[in-house]
């Protein structure tokens, strides 16, 4: 297994490929998104069991909502019922629960739900999971300019370190491996402005079926990357 000075601090993972899992067993769609829901537990604990601290999860993106309204109805209500059955799980690991997006667009209801979750955990030392739920890079990066804007900040004093203080979680390093699952090859909106000099792995396991081997197969491959981050 990788040794710690090798060890991704921070991994994010675009969780595709629930609605082929779906429909290679004849299933609808959100029968896939079931399962791949409940793979979150499991992946964690395998990622905190390795020592990684940070694991952001892309469940959600601002452009989802332009899926069918049964599919959209479905990932909300998903949401909210992982809340309510995992929540005090992840607290009695010691995980940390932070959501990454948007809450303005979600019922008061949910929106609530999701605060009362962070809430709880919030003194949690384990692992840190940060839940993207309309979630998206380039919104995260115009909400920081509003803000920006709204704080009536000069333009010759904004520069990197103070626009990404104005991200969603400002406190969260950079994810140093970003995971794709479903075997497609790009980032789809998620975490832009972090995912600068991120290490990319693609695989093509679908979502639902990634696990242990798969994992420590991704670890292994960033064990052997060299980060220069524009230095030679
Ligand atoms: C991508 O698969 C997955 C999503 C859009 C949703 C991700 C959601 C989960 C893993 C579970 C939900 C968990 C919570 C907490 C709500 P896709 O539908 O694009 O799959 P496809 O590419 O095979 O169609």
């Amino acid at each position: 297994m990788s040794g710690p000075q090798h060890l991704p601090l921070h991994v994010a993972i675009i969780m595709d490929g629930n609605g082929r899992w779906a429909k290679k067993r004849g299933l609808p769609r959100l029968a896939g998104h079931k399962a791949g829901g409940e793979n979150i537990r499991p992946v964690a604990k395998v990622f905190s069991d390795c020592g990684v601290r940070y694991l952001s999860l892309y469940a959600f993106s601002t452009e989802n909502w332009n899926r069918p309204e049964m599919e959209v109805a479905g990932l909300l209500t998903l949401l909210s019922k992982k809340i309510d059955q995992e929540t005090r799980a992840f607290h009695e690991q010691n995980t940390r629960l932070l959501h990454l997006g948007r809450q303005d667009r979600m019922s008061r209801r949910l929106s609530k739900k999701v605060q009362a979750a962070v809430e709880l955990t919030k003194d949690n030392t384990g692992l840190t999971l940060c839940l993207a739920f309309d979630y998206g890079g380039r919104d995260e990066i115009v909400q920081a300019a509003r803000r920006i804007a709204d704080a009536g900040i000069r333009a010759e004093d904004i520069d990197e370190p103070l626009l990404a203080r104005h991200l969603y979680l400002p406190d969260i390093p950079d994810p140093d491996l970003i995971i794709r699952t479903g075997g497609e090859s790009r980032l789809s909106n998620f975490l832009l402005w972090q995912a600068a000099y991120s290490e990319l792995y693609f695989s093509p396991v679908l979502w639902p079926d990634f696990g242990r081997q798969d994992i420590e197969q991704a670890l292994s491959e960033y064990e052997h990357r060299q980060r220069r981050f524009g230095r030679i």
